[in-house]
């Protein structure tokens, strides 16, 4: 493993604000060898069969705004039903499990949780948010609009990859953990259940989990929410291309890519791919690698697993948690689970 690098920065505002927002503290941790693992992601993802890459690096400055974007296309259900959701339940979780502190892994725009700050600050002593969030642009946009918007919250955010740096997490007695969006669906099972595992680790036992899951539902459903008429899900997809581009001085001919996503029934995820539209060999210096993509090959830059809420509770199990209430619109779209930290093992 490299050496983690640390930075910290107290009360720093947001890039380009001159409006100080008490309460607020950002510390920003980077991977001392952050262009190395990349290199090896991007060496061991392009290099196998069939060709992957791991969906964080979708997650640039341009990235995080076009997922930002996404949410609000009139195809993409989760956004929106999750966020219903959380409004009829946001004031029962935190009345029954009475958190002081509320963490956020992938925070993102951080929209959601409006709702469970809300309720968290109508009801804490000293209600602390600590989000997460390896986008930092928009972690630092988004920490410091809601320690504004929220004056008695102090808002304790930390840039970083929530696979290396949750031993960061500051302390607290009362925390609630929230993972949304589904995000967990990005992961394949065995690294979604590392993944619990590691976050199991860094908690008390009886912390509280509130983890959303995409659900199993029509596939015409499904593929239209990640091929939106606007075509805002394909830019997002292929923005991973001028990552590599920039990062690792790559010569990926961006047009010459098409976006691809479709439901696989048989792995009930959807599948993101990058489908070059015609053969092509692609250089990428920065790992000193050259890349032959056969007629028809493409390259999968992200899975999104769609559950049913019994294989949603068995992975929680499985990553050490203890399913207490499951939450679920009529619709069965969407489900919050409410698990909490079970005992060492
Ligand atoms: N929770 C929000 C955003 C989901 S998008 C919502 O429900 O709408 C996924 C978020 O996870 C992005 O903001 C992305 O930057 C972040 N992310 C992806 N991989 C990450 C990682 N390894 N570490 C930390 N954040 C990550
Ligand atoms: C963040 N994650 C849960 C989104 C999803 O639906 O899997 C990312 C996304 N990809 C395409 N559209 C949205």
């Amino acid at each position: 493993m490299g050496q983690i690098r640390r930075k910290q920065e107290s009360d720093r505002l947001g890039r380009g604000r001159d409006l100080a927002a008490a309460g607020l503290r950002v510390d920003a941790y980077t991977l001392g060898d952050r262009r190395e693992a990349m290199i090896a992601d991007v060496r061991r993802g392009l290099s196998g069969f069939p060709k992957t890459l791991p969906p964080k690096y979708l997650y640039d400055e341009v990235g995080a705004q076009l997922f930002d974007e996404i949410c609000d296309q009139p195809e993409y259900y989760p956004t929106r039903t999750e966020d219903a959701l959380l409004v009829e339940i946001a004031g029962d979780l935190i009345d029954r499990y009475q958190p002081e502190q509320l963490v956020e892994l992938g925070s993102g725009a951080s929209r959601k949780t409006r709702t469970l700050l809300d309720a968290l600050v109508g009801s804490a002593n000293d209600p602390s948010y600590v989000p997460v969030d390896v986008a930092e642009e928009m972690l630092r946009g988004s920490a410091n609009a809601l320690a504004l918007a929220y004056p008695a919250l102090q808002v304790h955010g930390i840039v970083g990859d929530y696979e290396h740096h949750l031993r960061h997490l500051p302390p607290s007695q009362d925390r609630m953990v929230a993972f949304l969006g589904s995000t967990i669906g990005n992961f394949s099972d065995i690294q979604a259940r590392q993944f619990l595992r590691a976050v199991r680790g860094q908690l008390a036992e009886g912390d509280a989990f509130l983890i959303g899951f995409d659900l199993v539902k029509a596939t015409e459903v499904l593929n239209a929410a990640y091929n939106d008429a606007a075509g805002v899900t394909a830019r997002f997809n292929l923005n991973v291309l001028n990552v590599i581009n920039r990062e690792l001085d790559a010569d990926f001919d961006v047009a010459a890519f098409e976006h691809e996503a479709f439901f696989n029934e048989r792995e009930s995820q959807i599948e993101m791919h990058l489908r070059p539209t015609r053969r092509q060999e692609v250089r990428i210096e920065g790992a000193d690698l050259s890349v032959n993509f056969a007629a028809g090959e493409s390259v999968r830059t992200e899975i999104s697993r769609k559950f049913t809420r019994s294989r949603a509770e068995t992975l929680l199990r499985s990553g050490g948690f203890a399913p207490d209430r499951w939450y679920e619109p009529e619709n069965g779209y969407f489900g919050l689970a409410l698990a909490l930290a079970g005992p060492v093992v």
